[in-house]
């Protein structure tokens, strides 16, 4: 069963190509926009907890500002050679706010 929370304002979601953090019911999300569509991932990388919206997007993928390691921001998996993979959530825009479901 779907858990939508608010998670920021639209006005407050990143501009096109970026990422931010944000928070909701104490869930730590990366925040991406690309291709004029928001997306959600755990905020926190697999690899030693760096939090991945401090870093960029190449492509469709968020690069993890601390060594690197690329997420796909559809599936949240790894780019190889690394073996891991980070949560993706829902996300959607309902009015003058950015939801997440977090169930
Ligand atoms: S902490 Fe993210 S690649 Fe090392």
């Amino acid at each position: 069963m779907a858990e939508w929370v608010r998670l920021c304002g639209a006005d407050e979601a990143p501009e096109e190509g970026c990422v931010k953090e944000a928070e909701a019911a104490g869930v730590a999300v990366c925040l991406a926009k690309i291709d004029g569509e928001l997306r959600a991932l755990d905020n926190w990388c697999p690899h030693r907890r760096a939090p991945l919206g401090q870093g960029w997007l190449e492509g469709d993928s968020v690069v993890c500002p601390w060594h690197a390691w690329r997420f796909d921001t559809l599936s949240g998996i790894a780019e190889p050679p690394e073996k891991a993979r980070v949560d993706v959530l829902p996300v959607r825009v309902e009015g003058d706010d950015v939801l997440i479901d977090i169930a």
